[in-house]
């Protein structure tokens, strides 16, 4: 696993951006595993404007997001939406290849991403160690399935929403083994609020902090801020 220490997001993002970029380059129908929330936004406002500078085309590449919630009131609330908002609307990418996975047939995405297999996937983590919206103490082994979300996830989530109440109580999220199948995987971490999550990852593995996990992958970098390193004093 490499640990990088960067400056700040907007540092995180260029980097990031530019490898998926050269990766494309390289290999036009590339498929990316996608996340939400506020860590991977400079990462897409880099991919956009590598896209409007013409630097790369989405034209043939496949996407397959981590996550959705189950029972949001409004549109505006899905990370679909999220997504369109953020990155798809933006770039040429076919709305027929992008993915989210489905609540009623959860197992399917599974099927899904085997056949096509995800070459680069881009993971958050959330404060409790959670990737995706695999809670602790998720079986390493789980597939594609629905979740119950923790309190403290329904907290740190509500700023997205009207109010506490507005943030739905489940979601339907790739399973641990599911993100584990992807060719190479970045994890974003920043801020205080993470710290305790990276202490726990890079302690080894531990069904209590989800993203433990990736400490048997072969191909994993984790890009980190000062204030989210743990062994930064
Ligand atoms: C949500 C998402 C995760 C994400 C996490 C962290 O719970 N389901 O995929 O990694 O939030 O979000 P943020 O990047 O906003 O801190």
């Amino acid at each position: 696993m490499k640990i990088l220490l960067k400056n700040n997001k907007e540092e995180i993002g260029k980097e990031i951006a530019s490898r998926i970029v050269e990766l494309i380059n390289k290999k036009p129908n590339t498929v990316l595993g996608l996340a939400t929330g506020s860590s991977p936004i400079t990462t897409y406002k880099e991919l956009i404007k590598a896209y409007k500078e013409k630097k790369v085309s989405f034209k043939y590449v496949t996407t397959f997001n981590l996550d959705e919630y189950v029972g949001y009131k409004r549109e505006k609330d899905s990370y679909k939406y999220f997504m369109h908002h953020n990155l798809f609307d933006e770039i040429d990418i076919k709305d027929v290849n992008t993915h989210f996975p489905d609540a009623t047939n959860p197992l399917a995405y599974d099927k899904e991403i085997e056949l096509k297999e995800i070459d680069f996937q881009v993971l958050g983590i959330g404060a409790d160690g959670h990737i995706g919206f695999n809670e602790p103490m998720t079986s390493f082994d789980s597939k594609t399935h629905i979740t119950k979300l923790t309190k403290q996830t329904i907290s740190d989530n509500s700023q997205y929403f009207e109010s506490i109440d507005a943030v739905p109580k489940e979601a339907v999220t790739m399973g641990l083994s599911t993100i584990m199948k992807a060719k190479e995987i970045v994890l974003i971490a920043t801020g205080k609020n993470k710290r305790s999550a990276i202490k726990a990852l890079l302690a080894g593995e531990s069904k209590g902090c989800p993203a433990s996990i990736l400490n048997r992958h072969p191909n994993v970098t984790i890009y980190l801020d000062k204030d989210a390193d743990p062994r930064e004093n």
